[in-house]
């Protein structure tokens, strides 16, 4: 198994994420289908690694390497969400490189993020993930790592709305 951590998103980062945003399966799913360039990602994450916009974002670290790419919110921030404003709840998105991808690494890469980061807030009950339906490599590890759909209103079509609860030993 391997050892899995996260340590904050640098700008020295921006390159390495931009990187991986440019591929498959990234560049279709996380990045719209075009990839962002560099004045791109320093305008979208800069201001995150700076907590002027409250997006807490990470580097999935695989036995030390870079791995991944995930962020957390909180719902209230963005009342846009599909799941609404509710204060106990997170947000969350997630890559894996590519040379990461297709090795089953995501579900405990979620379970991990999970444990590590998201539900170390303890007014954190819930986390919410919102793929497109049609990403079934992201549904198939969010259900692996034990999300499951959301009992809520359905959001938009192009939405999959899927939630997992605090396990009650964390
Ligand atoms: C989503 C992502 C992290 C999943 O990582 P991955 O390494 O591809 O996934 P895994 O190898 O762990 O496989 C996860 C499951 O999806 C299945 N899967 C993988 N690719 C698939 C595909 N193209 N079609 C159908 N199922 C697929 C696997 O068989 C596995 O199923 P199982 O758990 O039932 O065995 C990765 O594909 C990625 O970074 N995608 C781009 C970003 C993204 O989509 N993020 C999610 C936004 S919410």
């Amino acid at each position: 198994m391997p050892r899995l951590a996260f340590r904050p998103l640098a700008p020295s980062d921006l390159p390495l994420l931009g990187g991986w945003l440019a591929e498959e399966p990234a560049l279709r799913w996380y990045a719209g289908g075009r990839a962002p360039t560099g004045a791109e990602l320093e305008t979208k994450y800069l201001p995150r690694i700076l907590g002027e916009v409250p997006v807490s974002c990470w580097i999935l670290l695989r036995d030390g390497h870079a791995a991944g790419f995930c962020q957390t919110y909180r719902l209230r921030d963005f009342p846009d969400h599909p799941a609404g404003a509710r204060p106990d709840a997170a947000g969350l998105d997630y890559l894996l490189s590519p040379a990461e991808t297709g090795h089953g690494l995501a579900a405990p890469a979620l379970l991990a993020f999970l444990r590590q980061v998201v539900f170390r807030a303890p007014d954190i009950l819930i986390c919410y993930a919102d793929p497109h339906p049609d990403n079934l490599a992201a549904v198939r590890s969010l259900l692996r790592a034990g999300f499951s759909p959301a009992p809520l209103p359905p959001p938009a079509a192009d939405v999959l709305l899927l939630a997992r609860r605090r396990p009650l030993q964390s």
